[in-house]
């Protein structure tokens, strides 16, 4: 496509010579001799590029600039002036010109002008459109985490999210698989349609399967009416299949036939009803190695595994956590009404270094619990459930006056006592130096705490 530029200049040799040379180079021109006439031009159709005289006899090159800048912003407007108006160029450029040149023209210096205006409008919109593409492909999710191993997995989901393939999702308890399944949901097609969940360790194995197929009426004692099963609720949208390494062999057989068939047979009937349903299935088992020993089948384990997607337990991703922290404190300070106002370095440190063997969720649970228990307005290494089991062992080093408050006279000297014979290397002479107390003060004291070794 040609480049349109549009040239404002009301000496008409000057005009004809630039409209020759400019489209010599390859570019549309269109000439306006004054600077009415170039608003007009403006308006009525669009250019890459305007070139305008600043000094005309009518509406003035400045005058005309804002009007071209008024109806659009982001127009380049280069300004031509003779030498001894520099001051005024300058003033255009200030109200928005892109650039100027001086008069006489430097004919190499306008081609190279133009050059470099339209290779940052190309840059521009190629810019635009990138962001474009990255905002329409953007993961929704309500997953934190910006550890190099999450944002591996927000990857996966946004590769597989749009797709119809069954995932797996695996992952240790409470690291977040019903929240990676539900983000599936949420940027897929289906999103629209039902989400519907089952946990199949939660229903006995005899109800499992009209729960998910549904029955006839009378199918069985208690079935005194028809009833859809969640295959049947979830069509068109996503069923997940929560703790799926639970289910047992026969219904394993039986869930096989659906995902093969596409077609579901209620309980006590003999309708087949075909479904399309997209199906995550999650656990926290190694199905793998459950197909192997032959409690999971290996046919069903593969039809479900067309996508894995495992998360990382918190401990490999430590960096994740003042994030989680923060979000949790925000949340349960809120449900609680307690204002919180923030951590305690010690305890974040102390949550940083915990291993959390029931991942997020035992998280969460401490952060609320330390919300609803806390002493003072910050969380401290007390108000967490790990962070008091010993306390001679873990002296608190952190303890700001806020601290304080409400904390007996005994503990306060305790934790002072140890934390500064922990500073000062064991050494106790040192310790009682630092503390103004005698020696002999101190030994006791050490002694009371069981630190007399
Ligand atoms: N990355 C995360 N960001 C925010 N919240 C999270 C994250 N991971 C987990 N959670 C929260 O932690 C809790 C546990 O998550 P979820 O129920 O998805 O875990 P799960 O892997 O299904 O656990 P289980 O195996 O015990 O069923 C939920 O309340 C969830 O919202
Ligand atoms: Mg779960």
């Amino acid at each position: 496509m040609t480049h349109q530029i549009l040239v404002v200049e009301d000496d008409p040799a000057h005009a004809r010579m630039l409209k020759t040379l400019i489209a010599d180079w390859g570019y549309e021109v269109v000439l306006a001799d004054d600077g009415d006439t170039g608003v007009e031009q403006v308006k009525s159709r669009s250019f890459d590029i305007v070139l305008l005289d600043m000094k005309m006899k009518r509406l003035s090159g400045m005058e005309a600039l804002k009007q071209i800048l008024e109806y659009n912003p982001s127009l380049p407007v280069v300004m031509m002036t003779a030498y001894s108006s520099v001051d005024t160029a300058v003033e255009a450029l200030k109200i928005g010109a892109y650039d100027y040149l001086t008069k006489p023209l430097d004919f190499d210096r306008l081609k190279l002008t133009l050059e470099r205006i339209l290779e940052r409008i190309f840059l521009q919109s190629e810019n635009q459109h990138l962001k474009e593409r990255l905002k329409s492909t953007a993961l929704h999710h309500n997953i934190l985490g910006k550890s190099p191993a999450m944002a591996a997995l927000l990857d996966t989901l946004n590769m597989v999210a749009p797709t119809d393939a069954n995932v797996l999702v695996t992952g240790e308890s409470g690291t977040g698989k019903e929240l990676a399944a539900a983000a599936l949901h949420d940027n897929s097609p289906r999103k629209d349609q039902p989400f519907v969940r089952i946990n199949c360790a939660a229903i006995t194995p005899t109800l499992l399967e009209s729960e998910l197929f549904g029955h006839a009426k009378g199918a069985f004692t208690g079935a005194d009416k028809k009833r859809k099963g969640k295959f049947l609720l979830a069509h068109k949208g996503s069923i997940l299949l929560d703790e799926i390494g639970e289910m047992t062999l026969p219904m394993q057989v039986k869930l096989l036939r659906v995902l093969q068939e596409k077609e579901i047979t209620p309980v006590g009937s003999d309708d087949n009803i075909s479904v399309d349903v997209r199906v995550i299935a999650a656990t926290n088992r190694d199905l793998k190695a459950m197909a192997k020993q032959g409690t999971f089948r290996q046919d069903l384990f593969f039809r479900l595994n067309v996508v894995t997607v495992t998360i990382p337990p918190l401990r490999e991703r430590p960096e994740d956590i003042p994030e989680l922290v923060l979000h949790f404190l925000a949340r349960f300070s809120k449900k609680n009404r307690r204002e919180i106002k923030g951590v305690a370095p010690d305890a974040m440190d102390a949550m940083i270094r915990y291993a959390w063997p029931g991942n997020v969720r035992e998280l969460m649970n401490a952060v609320e619990r330390a919300v609803v228990l806390a002493r003072t307005d910050y969380i401290t290494r007390m108000d967490l459930p790990f962070g008091q089991t010993d306390e001679s062992e873990t002296p608190d080093r952190a303890h700001g006056a806020g601290h304080l408050e409400n904390t007996p006279l005994s503990r306060i000297e305790k934790q002072a006592i140890l934390s500064t014979y922990a500073a000062a290397d064991g050494n106790k002479s040192e310790t009682a130096r630092r503390l103004g107390i005698t020696r002999k003060t101190l030994l006791k004291k050490l002694k009371q705490y069981g630190k007399d070794k």
